[in-house]
């Protein structure tokens, strides 16, 4: 269980796998789509499918368990912008590989799971080099939700990023030290 003074080696190890994960896969994304970097894009979609099971896990380690208490008082308006951070942290990590699924697999372009075919690419008879959406509209709106969350995700890491150096560097209390098992 989480204290108020030590976190759960669950809390702790969840944390730091989506954080990782998400962080890299936030970077590969946009590297990938700026430079066309076509040959990235099964692994991202790969990696992209085996986080939800830590997300989905941590998820519900959140839902069991409730948010951790802050290491002390906070002014309200901290204790505010954090919990909107936090809640903005986990919905993104949710809603980017849903919509990146919604993007790929009803776009028609499938998603591998290293090497596996988890959903076919739909090839267009007419021209195999391109494919038919098995669902124009929502696939579209996978494409929209993948690009806007991804920005609105970058902007809310950078502010958590931010506050955890704070805590660590100007108010120097535990809330990093807890979060690294210390
Ligand atoms: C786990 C979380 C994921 C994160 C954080 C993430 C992040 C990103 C980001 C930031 C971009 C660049 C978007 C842009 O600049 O418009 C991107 C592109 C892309 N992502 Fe993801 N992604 C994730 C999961 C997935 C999954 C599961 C799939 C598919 C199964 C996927 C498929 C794609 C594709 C195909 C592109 C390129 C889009 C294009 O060329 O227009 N992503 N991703
Ligand atoms: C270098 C990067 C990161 C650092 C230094 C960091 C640090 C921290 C710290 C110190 C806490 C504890 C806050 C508290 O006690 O209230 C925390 C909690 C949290 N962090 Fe991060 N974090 C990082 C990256 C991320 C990323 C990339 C995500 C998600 C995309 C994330 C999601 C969360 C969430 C949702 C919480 C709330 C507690 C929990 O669910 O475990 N963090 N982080």
């Amino acid at each position: 269980m989480d204290t108020q003074t030590a976190l759960s080696k669950q809390t702790i190890v969840l944390h730091w796998i989506v954080a990782i994960g998400m962080i890299v896969m936030l970077a590969v994304g946009v590297y990938m789509e700026e430079n066309k970097a076509y040959e990235l894009y099964p692994l991202h979609k790969s990696f992209g499918v085996l986080i939800v099971v830590f997300v989905l896990w941590r998820i519900y380690w959140r839902a069991k368990n409730g948010w951790p208490t802050p290491v002390r008082q906070y002014r309200p308006v901290e204790i505010k912008l954090s919990k909107i951070v936090h809640w903005l942290l986990i919905i993104g990590t949710i809603l980017m590989p849903i919509s990146g699924m919604m993007m790929s697999g009803l776009g028609g372009h499938g998603i591998p799971l290293f090497g596996l075919e988890l959903v076919a690419r739909n090839p267009d008879p007419a021209d195999p080099s391109k494919v038919i959406a098995l669902n124009e509209t929502l696939a579209q709106a996978g494409k929209a939700m993948h690009g806007l969350g991804g920005n609105i995700l970058i902007a809310a890491v950078l502010l958590h990023i931010a506050g955890a150096l704070k805590h660590h560097m100007i108010d120097k209390d535990n809330t990093l030290k807890r979060m690294i098992g210390k």
